[in-house]
């Protein structure tokens, strides 16, 4: 049996990055995938607001609350009792003022046990960053395609592709650095840029579409599972087709059902002869 992994803290994610190895991050929902993310290693784990896409079928992040993101974390606080859990502040959760993101935020700690939390935006939301860190609570600042903004930034898309938007999501990284962020999460953002910012930054980088230069990468776990076809960025690299499996075992299941070939003897329940017997002559 080998030894139950200790606890992901702070200091380890440090340490590693210190010594120039990546760290291993997904997004994760649920109990059943947690507790296969726990198994395999997974370091950090995201309770991201795409649930409200991959999970509960909205076309966008925004409908999703609080009240959903407490009961999901919950869950995978059940299954992944050692990763280091990032809980992801949804739309509307923070952005109204300084004292809405501490509540919140504190939330995520003292109901479903996460490590941090993670919020979208930079020198604008630098405040809010600041308030949370300053009430104890690590916090992850997330740049570049950030989808609480997707109306603003007309879908989603890459983002500092040109000389001036990069440069915003470099002063962006800055900010969020001096506001006390204890790291920065860039999305969809250009390798060569992805890789300014980490040089410039004292605090670790996470890539999602940020290229091999950021100190972690993280993926939506319904991407790289190959169980969200419905629309597939670029950089989601799928490992395994998961649809594909599920649908085949459906289909067997529902063809033995209507043929009589499930459920057979293997699958049934038994009672003692005798029994049978007093029951079927009375
Ligand atoms: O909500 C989410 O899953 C995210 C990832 C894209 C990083 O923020």
């Amino acid at each position: 049996m080998p030894e139950p992994r200790k606890k992901i803290t702070l200091p380890y994610l440090f340490d590693k990055v210190a010594r120039g190895e990546p760290i291993t991050w997904l997004t994760c929902y649920d109990f059943p995938t947690a507790y296969l993310q726990e198994q395999a290693g997974i370091e950090m784990i995201l309770v991201g607001d795409s649930l409200g896409m991959t999970m509960l079928g909205y076309e966008s992040t925004l409908p999703v609350t609080m009240e959903d993101m407490i009961r999901h974390s919950q869950a995978v606080r059940r299954g992944a009792p050692t990763a280091f859990l990032v809980g992801d502040m949804p739309y509307m959760t923070y952005q109204p003022s300084v004292e809405t993101a501490i509540r919140n935020a504190g939330r995520f700690m003292a109901e479903a046990s996460c490590d941090a939390i993670k919020l979208e935006g930079g020198t604008a939301m630098a405040d809010r960053i600041k308030g949370i860190v300053d009430s104890g609570i690590p916090a992850i600042g997330h740049l570049g395609l950030t989808p609480q903004s997707v109306s603003a930034l007309g879908g989603f898309k890459v983002q500092g592709k040109d000389a001036q938007g990069a440069q915003k999501i470099i002063d962006d990284a800055l900010s969020l650095e001096e506001a006390g962020a204890f790291s920065v999460l860039l999305e969809a953002v250009p390798a060569p840029i992805a890789k300014m910012v980490t040089e410039r930054l004292t605090v670790p980088t996470i890539g999602i579409g940020a290229g091999v230069h950021c100190d972690a990468q993280v993926l939506v776990v319904h991407d790289m599972l190959g169980l969200f076809d419905r629309f597939t960025p670029k950089f989601a690299k799928k490992y395994v087709n998961l649809s594909e499996l599920i649908l085949k075992a459906l289909d067997t299941y529902r063809e033995e059902v209507i043929k009589g070939e499930f459920p057979t003897d293997q699958h049934s329940f038994h009672i003692d002869e005798k029994e049978l017997t007093k029951i079927k002559s009375s």
